[in-house]
């Protein structure tokens, strides 16, 4: 893990409600893969080297926020990284307020990743709405691999599903709405249970309630695959040291505690649901 500053090199509203923001600061994802997660400071406060605006309150927010490796690139000055985010409260609005030149604090690579078998070569990548941002860097480095990607992208409405144009064209999508502006209409759910005897492996990002449906799905199914999910908690450290991201799995027939930024986020989905 790398503690400092990043500078933002762009930022722009992508599609919906949905922001993505560029930086510049290689050392923060160093040896990053997909699945895995920086935290960020989202207040202004000198001294942290943010630079205080009108009206802004120095620490607040206080707690940092945790958020996924969109997607990587080679900038003029080294790696670059991204962030896929919705604005849902202030730490979020904060981000989307930082223009090229503004600097956030931040500390990565964090967690456990997505983990890609080496017998696996179709993989099935399911995102509900927000859920698709770390999925996108899983799409990426897998098509790059030669493996054979499906990708389902879930949201409540075509406002809110991720532009396939951005996926590489070796990626297969499926799309979904909940109200059927776009793709199938209904759940993720279908589709992943259509394409699980397809699949080598299965990899997802999004709410809870996508997850519980899939782990019901998953159990139903002829076949037994590895399905790994995203956990998303609160969180005061993203290191393991403040215990507010501790949830209840299931390992080995018994219940017991894991902490989601270190132990996770990724988990099996039937270790959970
Ligand atoms: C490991 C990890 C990776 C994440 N990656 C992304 C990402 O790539 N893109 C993205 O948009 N979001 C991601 N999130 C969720 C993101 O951290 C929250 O949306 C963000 O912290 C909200 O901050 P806020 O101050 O804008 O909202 P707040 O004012 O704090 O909250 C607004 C709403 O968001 C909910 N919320 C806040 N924090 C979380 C959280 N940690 N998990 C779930 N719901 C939360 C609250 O319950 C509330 O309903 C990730 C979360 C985790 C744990
Ligand atoms: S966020 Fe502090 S222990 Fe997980």
């Amino acid at each position: 893990m790398n503690i400092g500053y990043a500078t933002v090199v762009e930022s722009e509203r992508l599609y919906g409600e949905t922001w993505i923001t560029w930086f510049r600061a290689p050392e923060l994802a160093r040896g990053a893969y997909p699945g895995q997660f920086l935290m960020l400071r989202c207040s202004d406060d000198a001294s942290y080297g943010c630079g205080s605006r009108a009206g802004a309150r120095a620490d607040d927010p206080l707690l940092p926020r945790p958020m996924s490796y969109h997607r990587l690139r080679d900038g003029a000055g080294g790696a670059e990284w991204c962030l896929l985010y919705d604005v849902v409260g202030r730490g979020t609005a904060w981000l989307a307020g930082r223009r090229p030149g503004d600097r956030v604090y931040a500390w990565g690579p964090l967690g456990r990743g997505y983990e890609v078998g080496h017998a696996s070569h179709n993989l099935l990548l399911v995102a509900g709405g927000i859920g698709v941002a770390p999925l996108v860097w899983l799409a990426d480095d897998a098509v790059s691999r030669g493996l054979n990607v499906t990708m389902v992208i879930g949201g409540r409405s075509a406002a809110q599903i991720f532009p396939s144009a951005l996926l590489p064209k070796e990626v297969e999508v499926v799309v979904t709405t909940d109200d059927g502006s776009s793709g199938r209409a209904g759940f993720v759910t279908e589709p992943f249970g259509e394409l699980l005897e397809w699949c080598d492996q299965a990899f997802a990002c999004g709410p809870n309630a996508m997850f519980a449906a899939m782990a019901a799905v998953a159990r139903k199914a002829r076949v037994r695959r590895s399905v790994q999910v995203l956990l998303e908690e609160r969180m005061g450290c993203g290191t393991g040291i403040c215990y507010g991201c501790a949830v209840e799995v299931r390992l080995r027939g018994g219940r017991t505690m894991k902490l989601v930024c270190k132990d996770g986020p990724r988990f099996d989905v039937r270790d959970v649901w």
